[in-house]
């Protein structure tokens, strides 16, 4: 019996997450007698297991901004604690994942824009990520005052580390005791910081690729680094332990470049509650959409949050082959390697094995490359999955492999090039055409891409899978994330194989992990302006004035880029807000359909449902953007009403205009909006009629509000997408 028991336990033991909080009453009462949080979450584990020493239970504490605990439990013990008193709810931890600068350029943000440093040095940006490389030249402090006043943060980022006036707080939520630092040693963290809020850094290049000044954002900002992920993975114990911390320490915006494989309930996911509490608190949080690249794979997903596509700027990577035969071919790579004018022979890996299958040959899996055959040649392979780090660790020249990606490139470890598809079965019938081929690979060069902004291929799709919030728009914004260039760890290889001894200080990176942080700078940077707006106005000023995208080269349209490309300069002036008042996220939750346990895991809090919620819609949440899910097959009418507030000029006048493709008829009513003071309410409602739709389809339009000064533009989708449950 014993044994059978323990093994249950070590089988489900995979830690489960504890997010419990007191209801108010509950707290209160014992904020009386001197309410110590550590000791009461002790105190619940000593109740549940019916014994003293419960240390190796409990994994951590959160008391600064909510109350709960993550603790050790199986499924059992987590049910029995749930209807414990004053337990608000349990759920189980889970794990996340980490998803120049010519971009700021790109963007119209040149290093001329208004700004003003005295008040920019005031704002705090925190980065939830995997830590920072301190002595970066792009958190230098030369120049920095001591921190803002209001800063409560601390540094505790290990042994032999230290914060300055630039980089003011960090912790580590990572390994243990010993190990823990917020020292970064994958890259990412220095990276996304540096994007966000790093010094300006003069001829930063990738191995001379990519030269030109490397800056964030807001480069005047503070930057606050919590370690909430190591080299593999980031948990939800991890990720709150994060947000607790960031929020009481008093930063103004956090950067989560963190995102799960697939989407989960709000309740279910420590991002959106921990975004929840920051947004109570009135700091924004900006999160990456993920990186799946395919339709409804969109995993940022709580509209509290502002969700980030990626997409491309004007400079492109290629990196060109040239065969013996003369033939030159264009891959894509980020190749800082030169052959120095030499032909080098090719080898296909099938030729090259070490007796390993056929197809595993072709495709240069891990150990099927015989070393002696690859010595001083190119290895060409069918896939790039394995291809690039097998070749490098099997000592080969070269590589040249080939790609289902069409556009993006990624550091490569040695001299190679992703061919796409037709040109890689050009180098296939120049291999069966001669006896002794021979190629050189360029080192790679940039060249001017007139189509961008295009979102990356690899960005997450809408809509998201959460039924009901199928009536909200995820991703709401797009922002570069293809090939930026910053701050790097210099003890990490450039292209993440491992056997790639290169260190560098600045390095190439695609992801939509690099465009969350471009568009937290660009909010950081309407706070400097409006340091009075709430987390949903500063939201629905970058998705109001973004730059709408050219459907034609972006086939999944709205799903794909939001409202658009953010647009900085117009995003300090939006004219007017969607702004959200007291309650309406939890009124959100309401509508939805979410039970008060449920929105109670969210709130931390002895929150319910006003009595006629259940009257409210959510695509009627103040939403900047109008977004509805109709049945297919049949004709529809939708009805939305929004609220805006005037944060522009105190009398003035906006009028409505539809753009429109033939599959709907809005419209709105009034079709004026006239203000006499600032910060006015006024209400607009909107109709939407259309024919039938086909499964899984999208239609859209757009209103734009219009002052002639201001225009307020909101993107109208109306599509048939279904929920995952
Ligand atoms: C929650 O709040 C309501 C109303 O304020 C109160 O009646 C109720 O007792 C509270 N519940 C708990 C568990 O504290
Ligand atoms: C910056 O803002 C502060 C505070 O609003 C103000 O006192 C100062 O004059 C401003 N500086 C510039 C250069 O605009
Ligand atoms: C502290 O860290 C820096 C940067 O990695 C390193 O150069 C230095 O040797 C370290 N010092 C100690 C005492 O570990
Ligand atoms: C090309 O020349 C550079 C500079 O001399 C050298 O570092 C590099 O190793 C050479 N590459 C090859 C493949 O020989
Ligand atoms: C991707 O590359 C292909 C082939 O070069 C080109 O036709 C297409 O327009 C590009 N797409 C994007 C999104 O840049
Ligand atoms: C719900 O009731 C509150 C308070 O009575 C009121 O302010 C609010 O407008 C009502 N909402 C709806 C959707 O009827
Ligand atoms: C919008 O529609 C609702 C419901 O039909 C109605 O109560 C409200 O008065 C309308 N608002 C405006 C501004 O027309
Ligand atoms: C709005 O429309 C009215 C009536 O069509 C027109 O008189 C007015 O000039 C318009 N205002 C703006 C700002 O376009």
């Amino acid at each position: 019996m014993t044994s059978s028991s323990f093994l249950l336990f070590l089988h489900i033991s995979a830690i489960l997450m504890l997010c419990i909080s007191i209801s108010p009453a509950a707290a209160e009462g014992d904020r009386k007698a001197n309410y110590i949080p550590t000791s009461h979450h002790f105190s619940l584990l000593q109740a549940l297991f019916k014994q003293s020493s419960v240390e190796d239970y409990l994994i951590r504490s959160y008391r600064r901004s909510f109350n709960g605990f993550a603790a050790k439990l199986t499924d059992e013990e987590a049910k029995k604690l749930a209807s414990f008193k004053g337990v608000v709810s349990v759920f189980p931890n889970k794990v996340y994942h980490l998803q120049t600068t010519r971009s700021w350029d790109f963007m119209g943000f040149t290093q001329t824009v208004k700004r003003n440093a005295t008040v920019e040095s005031s704002v705090v940006i925190g980065v939830l990520d995997s830590g920072i490389w301190p002595e970066s030249d792009s958190f230098s402090d030369e120049g920095f005052g001591p921190p803002p006043q209001k800063w409560k943060g601390s540094c505790k980022g290990g042994q032999n580390f230290t914060c300055n006036n630039k980089l003011i707080g960090a912790r580590s939520y990572v390994g243990d005791s010993v190990t823990e630092s917020a020292r970064d040693i994958v890259g990412h963290g220095s990276h996304t910081a540096s994007t966000a809020a790093g010094n300006h850094v003069g001829k930063a290049s990738f191995y001379g690729l990519a030269e030109g000044t490397a800056r964030g954002g807001v480069p005047s900002a503070r930057i606050a680094a919590y370690k909430v992920c190591s080299e593999h993975s980031c948990t939800s114990e991890a990720i709150l332990a994060g947000f607790d911390d960031a929020i009481a320490d008093g930063v103004d915006l956090l950067t989560v470049s963190i995102g799960s494989v697939g989407s989960s309930e709000f309740y279910e996911d420590s991002i959106a509650i921990g975004a929840f509490h920051a947004a109570e608190k009135g700091i924004l949080v900006v999160q990456s959409a993920g990186n799946s690249g395919t339709s409804q794979s969109v995993t940022s997903v709580a509209p509290w949050i502002l969700s980030v596509a990626a997409s491309t700027i004007d400079r492109y990577f290629i990196d060109k082959v040239v065969l013996g035969n003369g033939k030159t071919l264009t891959g894509l790579s980020v190749n800082s390697f030169s052959l120095n004018r030499t032909k080098v022979p090719l080898i296909y890996g099938e030729q090259a094995s070490t007796g390993c299958p056929e197809r595993a040959s072709r495709i240069c899996l891990f150990g099927c490359l015989d070393k002696s055959l690859v010595k001083n040649k190119i290895v060409v392979c069918d896939d790039i999955s394995q291809a690039l780090s097998a070749t490098h660790v099997a000592g080969a020249l070269g590589s040249i492999v080939q790609t289902s990606r069409q556009n993006t490139s990624f550091v490569v470890p040695l001299p190679a090039s992703a061919l796409r598809t037709d040109d890689y079965e050009s180098v296939m019938s120049y291999l069966k055409s001669t006896k002794q081929p021979v190629a050189e690979i360029l080192k790679s060069e940039t060249i001017q891409d007139s189509w961008a902004p295009v979102v990356a291929e690899f960005s997450s799709r809408g809509p998201n899978r959460i039924l009901f919030s199928l009536n909200v728009m995820q991703p709401d914004i797009s922002a570069p994330g293809v090939n930026i260039l910053a701050a790097f760890s210099p003890v990490v290889s450039p292209s993440s194989v491992e056997t790639d001894e290169r260190r560098v200080k600045y390095n190439i990176l695609s992801g939509t992990s690099m465009a969350c942080p471009h568009v937290a700078a660009v909010a950081a940077y309407v706070k400097t302006f409006h340091p009075d707006w709430s987390p949903s106005a500063i939201k629905s000023a970058l998705i109001t004035t973004a730059t709408p995208m050219d459907t034609s080269r972006n086939p999944d349209g709205e799903f794909s880029y939001g409202s658009g490309h953010v647009n900085p300069i117009k995003a300090i002036n939006p004219g007017f807000v969607y702004d959200n008042v007291e309650n309406d996220n939890i009124r959100f939750l309401c509508s939805i359909g979410y039970s008060e346990d449920n929105i109670r895991t969210i709130s931390g809090t002895n929150s319910s449902c006003p009595k006629n919620s259940s009257k409210t819609l959510p695509r009627d949440f103040n939403y900047p953007t109008l977004t509805a899910l109709v049945e297919a097959g049949g004709s529809f009418t939708v009805n939305f009403q929004r609220t805006v507030t005037n944060v522009g000029v105190a009398t003035s006048t906006y009028n409505a205009t539809i753009a429109s493709d033939s599959k709907l008829d809005v419209k709105v009513t009034p079709q004026v909006l006239s203000f006499k003071t600032l910060w006015e309410k006024k209400s607009y409602n909107v109709t939407v009629k259309g024919r039938a739709l086909a499964e899984m389809s999208m239609a859209s339009a757009s209103l734009t509000w219009s002052d002639n000064i201001h225009n307020v533009r909101s993107p109208i989708v109306i599509h048939t997408y279904k929920g995952a449950s």
